[in-house]
This record gives C-alpha cells, structure tokens and sequence, in this order.
C-alpha cells in the first residue's frame, strides 16, 4: 500500500530537545519505510502565539536548520514552509465550513485557557479553529500517516472526523490519515514538565556543549544526599538519559541509582551521552549556518515540487463544493 507520511513543527522559539526526540527523529526514521515523506515548518500556526515577526523568521530558520542536521534529505522528501502553500489556507476555509463549532469547543488547547475564562480573554480565533488548519495541512496531500507526539492526538481525531464529514457530504475526496504516536511519554523539560517553549523549560538541541552543560545542570531534582539510594522512575535525568542510551546504559544507570548515585554524577552521565549523540548535529549545524541562502533554497525548491500537487488537487476540491 502507498504510504505517505506527513508531519510539521509550530516555528515559535528555538528547537528543543523535545522537538528531536519527539518529531524529528522518529519522523525521519519512519520516513525510511515509508515511500513519500512531508515535512514542513508550520509558520502560520506560529502566528497564533507569537506576534514578533523577528522571533518568527529566526524560529522558521532555526527549525529548518534542525530537520536539516538532523539528518533530513531533501532529494527524497519534500520540504517546505507551510505559508509558501497558499492552497492550504483555501482548504483550512473550505474544512471550516464543515467542522461543527462544538467540536472546536472541545479541543484541549481551547478548553485550557478557556477555564475560569467565560469571556474567552486571550483566546483569538487563530487558536480556536488551529485544528483545522492543521487538518488542511495533512488532508491537502492525502497523507495516510502522521508522526506525532501523544498530545497531538486529539488534532489527528479531528482531522479524521472533518475528513469523514466532508467525504459525506460531497463524496469520497479525502484519505483518512492515521495518527503514529512517537513517544508515549512526552520529553521532559528540566522541571519535569513537557519540554514545551510556553513552560520555558527546555533544553536546546542546536547549542554549543557549554550551554547544554548548563541546561542539564538546571533540572530539578529531589534533595537526596550522594550515598543515598535513588528511586529512577519519575525522575526526570532518568527520563531524558532513556532517549540517548542503549539498553545496556540504561540498566547500568538503574544501578546507579540504587547505589546512591548524586545528582551531579548523575547529570555528567547524562550530559556525556547526550553531548555524544548531538555532537555530529551540531557540527552540522555550525557548518549549515554559515551557507548563506541554503535554507532558503531548500525551501523554495521544496515549494516548487509541493505546490504544482496542492494546486491540482484544490481544483478537484472546488470543483466537488461547486466553485470551478
Ligand atoms: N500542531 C503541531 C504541534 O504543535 C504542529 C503541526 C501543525 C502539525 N500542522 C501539523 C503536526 C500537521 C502534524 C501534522 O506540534
């Protein structure tokens, strides 16, 4: 069966470990499998948030300097900046007219702040409708599988719900996508919550080993003294050395801990390994940085092979709603 993988990153802050562990490098490693694999730079989902037009077009760069250290081929996938596909807001319009409001009542990052908000302050229509730019972003080219961290589940329900409404309503147009969870735990942050750019807890993927140590340094741990037996689970240097170890690694690590490891050996190990595994992205990075223009010419040569196929499939959807 063709299988057409499909996934994208908000372009707010700078990219993180959580970005790495939970997009990137499952979505590159199930590109290998796959035969057509998308990758795109969610920029006008970012607008959502954040209203610094600076901070927007350094994110878009940093994000694409990511999948592209990280390893991401450009020649056998496409690669493209979500606002240089101007069909994609067409359809986000055309879905809107078939997405029922209470079902964008329910969406998780709208009932947040919602709560204790009657008068929804702070909420503007980008955020209350976001799930159904991102059902544009995945139906436009009929992916059937969309790497996701598990808090994006919700997103892939909905867009397979206004898929399966639309198909309805005027016939069998869309694929319905699958979602494929890439971690079940999310990445945490140095204070153990979701490593998330909101809670400002993150650990960059893209920095020098000074601030990585730094970074690493900072999470929050418990008081107990070196000597003291430790318990590994819910606890988050444990957690983060699980995405860089191997199993070996792992089980010695445990040990560790029931030896009565202190944190601060504890974080060198876990620096050790992380600081091995980003060393060759990094270095790629430094070195991409200063090719002026290449990220720039990847994305637009990425537009050039995406948009010719958003803009066939657009006339069919035209033509299916009555507008040709
Ligand atoms: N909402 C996703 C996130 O914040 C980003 C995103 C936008 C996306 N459109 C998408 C992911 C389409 C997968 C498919 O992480």
């Amino acid at each position: 069966m063709k299988n057409r993988i499909l996934t994208g990153i908000t372009t707010s802050g700078t990219p993180h470990l959580g970005n790495y562990f939970g997009a990137i490098k499952p979505s590159l490693e199930l590109a290998k499998k796959s035969s057509d694999s998308f990758f795109f730079l969610a920029d006008y989902h970012s607008i959502i948030k954040v209203n610094n037009p600076q901070e927007v077009t350094s994110s878009i760069e940093n994000i694409a300097l990511a999948w592209l250290s990280s390893g991401l081929d450009t020649k056998n996938s496409y690669f493209y900046k979500q606002s240089d596909i101007r069909e994609i807001l067409e359809l986000s319009w055309v879905l809107h007219c078939v997405t029922a409001k209470g079902l964008m009542n329910r969406a998780h990052a709208y009932k947040a702040l919602k709560e204790n908000n009657s008068d929804d302050k702070g909420v503007n229509m980008g955020l209350f409708s976001y799930p159904i730019l991102m059902s544009a972003d995945i139906l436009m080219f009929n992916s059937t599988h969309v790497p996701v961290g598990p808090d994006q589940l919700q997103h892939l329900e909905m867009t397979r719900d206004i898929a399966l409404r639309f198909n309805h309503i005027f016939g069998d147009t869309f694929e319905i996508p699958e979602a494929v969870i890439n971690n079940d735990d999310p990445i945490p942050g140095i204070d153990g919550r979701k490593m998330s750019k909101s809670y400002n807890n993150v650990i960059p993927l893209l920095c020098d080993e000074k601030t990585l140590k730094k970074s690493i340094m900072k999470i929050v741990t418990n008081s107990l003294e070196p000597g003291v037996p430790k318990d590994h689970t819910n606890c988050n240097v444990f957690s983060l050395y699980i995405n860089f170890a191997s199993d070996q690694e792992i089980e010695e690590f445990k040990d560790d801990y029931a030896n009565g490891i202190s944190w601060g050996d504890a974080k060198n190990k876990l620096f050790d390994k992380a600081n091995e595994t980003l060393l060759p992205i990094r270095e790629k990075y430094f070195d991409l940085r200063e090719q002026k223009d290449l990220v720039n010419d990847h994305l637009s040569d990425g537009a050039k092979k995406v948009r010719p196929l958003a803009r066939e499939f657009i006339e069919v959807i035209r033509s299916k709603i009555g507008i040709s």
